[in-house]
């Protein structure tokens, strides 16, 4: 009994990871991550390189907050300004995952506030 909880514990553990992954995780990660930060909130590193405003790699600024999920696949896709466009990036699979991820991650960081 000892032996076999720690096992089951890591089964669990390793079983929701998969299971609560977002679809659009991947891509986010591959793609967006590195100016956009892990949570959405921007990466100020990045920022200073772009010499940009880290505010504006928040992906829950406030400016932002009038945004509809076309919007933002709108930008996504076509970018803006220092965002780059990734209608070439995404595959067609991976654009509305990586759009809903985008503003959950916008919503989580607004309803923090
Ligand atoms: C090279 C850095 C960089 C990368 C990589 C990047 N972005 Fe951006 N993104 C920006 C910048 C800069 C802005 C702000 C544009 C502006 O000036 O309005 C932005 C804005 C956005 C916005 C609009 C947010 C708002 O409130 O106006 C969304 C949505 C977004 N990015 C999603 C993504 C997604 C999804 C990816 C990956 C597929 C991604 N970005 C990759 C730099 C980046």
């Amino acid at each position: 009994m000892k032996r076999i909880i720690p096992r089951v514990i890591t089964v669990l553990m390793l079983s929701s990871t998969v299971a609560w992954a977002h679809p659009g995780q991947a891509a986010y990660d591959k793609m967006c991550k590195s100016c956009h930060g892990v949570d959405g909130a921007g990466n100020e590193a990045k920022a200073k390189m772009l010499k940009l405003d880290p505010a504006k790699l928040n992906l829950g600024r406030p400016e932002g907050a009038s945004l509809t999920k076309d919007d933002l696949k709108k930008i996504i896709l076509e970018g803006k300004d220092k965002m780059p466009s990734y209608a070439k990036k995404l595959t067609a699979a991976e654009v509305d995952p990586v759009v809903d991820l985008t503003a959950e991650l916008a919503k989580a960081i607004r309803e923090k506030k």
